[in-house]
């Protein structure tokens, strides 16, 4: 098929590179030149594993170009991806001009047949309202609009967006329900399901399984706060109560609080939706409170240790990106913690495989040392504080540790080490809802 992605972020790229991989023709367009020059030269604007190489590929076989311009992205398309961006508003709500205005500028273009796929999370009514912003210049049966809300994990998109646990699709268009189905087949080989429905329920799916995720992290960190009071620890509760087959194991790690470019936003998208619709979505609103407060623990763990004034200390901060193989930083909650702990008077030596770079953008080098790697960020500081789990620091040279931190002191904000280890080696470790140990 012949298909064309509008906006070329996480999502827009991800999708156009495995569509493409899948033998369709794909233009991606993105309003963002120097992204755009980037892609062209075969170079992604973003970390993901796996991207690169079926960026080469798919260029090379000349499965996939790369534009700025809409006019030309959508010559010859059968099927249109709407991937803009849809941040908060003003009120909490997601944010449709970037969504609309695409809409509007088709309305003027298309001559053909052309399904119009929303794939940018968008609140409850958004296919009625870009069919209405098309319909301002165009037939209506020059088009239908398709809810089909993306469900990639940043981190390992490719293998979701190209063997995923499913695929929703909300039409009530048979016309389009056939293209659709014949588009993501291929990506369902192994059985999974391609659910269809209709246009709201569709997108209503999408906000519904971002809250119930972002609900279970935030019940799990409660729970932890709990067993830290309590004398409980939460390694054992979790896999305790994680062998239910009712519960299950997944998604039920304790942390510093949700971040990323997708929960935050989508669960208070979700209350603003129950607002305008004159329901009072309790449990959605707490878990936003419960990921506000849950993102100062750390810090405040920091503080009780060390007191309020935090002025000639240094710490070593582990992790930047709002979690591990990704360089996504929007609402990271390490970027908090750092901005904490430079007001409290300290200053921070940081390491991210992927991240230090956008950080460094946006927090800049005032108090925060960027180090060449993990155990460079440990030289002469007070303490390591761990906010993202990548892998590699799940097994480090302890001794190296050792030898580079001032004194034996972790604040392990994502639980990466077992109690047993980190007692031998002596160090003092308090973690997330479990005991803390002294130092030896
Ligand atoms: N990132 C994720 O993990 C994820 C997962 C599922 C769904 N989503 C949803 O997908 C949507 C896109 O998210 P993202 O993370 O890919 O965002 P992003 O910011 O990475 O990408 C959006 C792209 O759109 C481009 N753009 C903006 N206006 C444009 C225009 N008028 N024409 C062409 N391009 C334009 C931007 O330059 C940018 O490259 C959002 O609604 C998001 O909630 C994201």
């Amino acid at each position: 098929m012949q298909l064309t992605i509008v906006g070329t972020g996480y999502v827009g790229l991800v999708s156009g590179v495995c569509f493409a991989e899948m033998g369709n023709d794909v233009v991606c367009v993105d309003i963002n030149e120097e992204k755009i020059k980037s892609l062209r030269s075969g170079k992604s604007p973003i970390y993901e594993p796996g991207l690169d190489l079926l960026l080469e590929r798919n260029i090379k076989e000349g499965r996939i170009t790369f534009t700025t311009s809409l006019e030309e992205g959508i010559r010859n398309t059968q099927v249109i991806f709407l991937a803009l961006p849809t941040p908060p508003g003003k009120g909490g709500e997601a944010d449709l001009q970037y969504v609309l205005d695409a809409a509007r500028d088709l309305s003027n273009m298309l001559k053909t047949y052309t399904v119009i796929v929303n794939k940018s999370t968008v609140p409850v009514g958004t296919a009625e309202k870009v069919s209405a912003a098309l319909a301002e210049n165009l037939s209506t049966d020059l088009f239908d609009v398709v809810s089909n809300p993306e469900f990639l994990r940043e981190g390992v998109a490719i293998e979701d967006f190209l063997k995923p646990d499913r695929v929703v699709i909300g039409t009530q268009s048979e016309k389009a329900r056939k293209i659709m189905e014949e588009l993501y087949t291929p990506f369902v080989r192994q059985g999974n399901p391609i659910h269809f429905m209709d246009e709201r329920s569709s997108e209503m799916t999408k906000y519904a399984a971002n809250a119930y995720l972002a609900m279970r992290i935030s019940f799990m960190n409660e729970m932890a706060n709990l067993c830290e009071r309590a004398g409980a620890n939460v390694d054992a509760v979790r896999t305790g109560m994680g062998s239910d087959s009712r519960i299950g194991k997944r998604f039920l790690f304790p942390g510093v609080g949700y971040g990323g470019s997708c929960f935050p936003k989508d669960v208070q998208a979700l209350a603003q939706t129950a607002a305008e619709h004159d329901y009072d979505f309790r449990i959605v609103k707490t878990v936003m409170a419960v990921n506000d407060r849950q993102k100062t623990m750390l810090g405040a763990k920091v503080k009780k240790y060390y007191g309020a004034d935090l002025s000639g200390k240094t710490f070593a901060v582990w992790g930047l990106a709002f979690k591990p193989e990704t360089d996504d930083i929007r609402e990271a909650p390490a970027l908090e913690l750092i901005k904490e702990l430079l007001e409290a008077g300290a200053t921070v030596r940081t390491y991210d495989p992927e991240a230090m770079e956008n950080v460094k953008a946006q927090l800049g080098t005032n108090g925060i040392h960027y180090a060449a790697d993990q155990y460079d960020a440990l030289q002469g500081t007070d303490a390591l504080i761990i906010v993202t789990e990548w892998a590699e620091f799940r097994n480090p040279r302890f001794e190296q540790m050792l030898d580079a931190l001032r004194e034996p002191v972790v604040f392990d904000g994502r639980n990466v080490y077992s109690l047993s280890k980190m007692e031998e080696l002596g160090f003092y470790y308090e973690s997330m809802g479990r005991p803390t140990l002294q130092r030896a």
